[in-house]
């Protein structure tokens, strides 16, 4: 338990924490990996070379220092997080690494106005929001379906658009599997040849049916000069009858039990959860709208599926297509939407940022948005 004074400490030190916060975690990455080279393993390098993971912590911390007084207001953003930790094989071993590499990173960029206080404050409290972390994963290593990164064997590879494909996969020891709960994700491990660490990825897991397989898609990244190393690299050598290596399912983007109308949106291959979603809530006899956002026909995915559900009049699909109708605005989605369903969306960060607000100028309650985007999702939420 925390004494009111290292909390007053904490939450006084947020306003420069604020002001020096990315500062901060730039010198803590670059320390830590230079003490620690093996966490190059675990982390997305390109990630870091975006800055992405720097945003990430740095808003994960400064939200846990503004909710010290009663750090449960965080839980729901805690069990995002864990869920990808617990995906990546995060230990608590890990976890002093992190906190030490925080705290020299707070005395190197702070200087002097970093004083013993708000040194031993944040050491504690850095050792209270950890726990929270280790807690909550400790619980997903004994839900997960299997421990570690195990084999899986490639079944099918499929061609389900332009530059999406998916892929089956089953356990190379045999073994059955458990259905997966529709908009979970598995983690892929690979080691690119000429590369020198490890690469891990989460990819949407696009059925709960697992009796061919766990199914996912992967989108080839083109774009930008980061182009996805490991999108690429799936891509252009994974086969079938290849082994690729998988942690367990896991997310907790799931629908949740309503009698309200669904509506899911999706963009590019953010439609892969929202589609095992679609056949999991469709044979429950939901009323569903299905709407989804290309750029145009050629990169729609699950074209197959889609034909499937021709004739189920529960099921409503709206495509938009930018090259020619732009994007999906406040008019059309009026169009579409009556307002009172449960809305499930899935796509780019940019994306998610475009719709949430166009959804909140239709005077959508937050509560009935559900959201993954593929990226840290608290750069969205806090
Ligand atoms: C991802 C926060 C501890 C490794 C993340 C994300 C946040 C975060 C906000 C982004 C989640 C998302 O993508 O939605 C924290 C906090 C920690 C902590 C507040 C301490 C209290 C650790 C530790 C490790 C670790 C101990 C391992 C040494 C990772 C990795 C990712 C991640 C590898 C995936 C993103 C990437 O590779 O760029 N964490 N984390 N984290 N975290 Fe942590």
């Amino acid at each position: 338990m925390l004494s009111q004074a290292t909390r007053d400490i904490v939450k006084s030190t947020v306003p420069v924490l604020e002001q020096h916060g990315t500062e901060i975690t730039t010198v803590f990455y670059a320390h830590m990996f230079e003490q620690h080279p093996e966490l190059l393993n675990i982390f997305n390098k390109t990630n870091q070379k975006l800055g992405r993971q720097q945003n990430a912590l740095a808003q994960t911390v400064l939200a846990a220092a503004k909710h010290i007084d009663h750090l449960e207001a965080i839980v729901p953003n805690v069990n995002q997080i864990a869920h990808k930790h617990r995906a990546l094989e995060i230990k608590p071993e890990h976890y002093p690494i992190v906190g030490e590499n925080l705290i020299y990173a707070i005395k190197k960029v702070l200087g002097e106005a970093a004083t013993p206080e708000i040194i031993n404050a944040w050491t504690e409290a850095y050792g209270v929001i950890a726990d929270v972390f280790i807690q909550m994963e400790a619980e997903m290593y004994k839900e997960a379906e299997w421990e570690g990164f195990k084999p899986f064997k490639v079944v099918r590879v499929k061609d389900e658009s332009e530059h999406i494909k998916s892929f089956t996969v089953q356990p190379a020891d045999g073994k059955s599997l458990k259905p997966v709960v529709a908009g979970q994700y598995i983690t892929v491990k690979v080691h690119p040849e000429g590369d020198d660490n490890d690469m891990l990825r989460h990819y949407s897991i696009c059925s709960t049916d697992t009796s061919k397989g766990i199914e996912f898609a992967v989108k080839r990244d083109v774009a930008g000069e980061e182009k996805g190393v490991v999108s690429n690299y799936l891509h252009d050598n994974i086969k079938e009858g290849d082994e690729i290596l998988l942690s367990a399912p896991a997310g907790e983007f799931v629908v949740a039990d309503t009698d309200k109308p669904l509506a899911f949106i999706s963009g590019g291959v953010g439609m892969t959860p929202v589609m095992a979603m679609l056949h999991e809530q469709a044979a429950k006899g939901k009323d569903i709208k299905f709407i989804h956002s290309a750029y145009d026909r050629n990169q729609v995915p699950f074209k197959d599926e889609i034909a499937g559900f021709h004739n189920q009049d529960n099921v409503q699909f709206y495509f938009n297509y930018s090259e020619s109708a732009g994007r999906l605005t406040k008019e059309k989605l009026s169009e579409i939407l009556n307002g009172n369903e449960e809305i499930y969306m899935c796509g780019s960060v940019s994306f998610m940022e475009g719709l949430l607000a166009t959804l909140d100028s239709m005077g959508i309650k937050r509560e009935q948005i559900h959201f993954e985007p593929f990226g840290p999702k608290m750069s969205i939420t806090v």
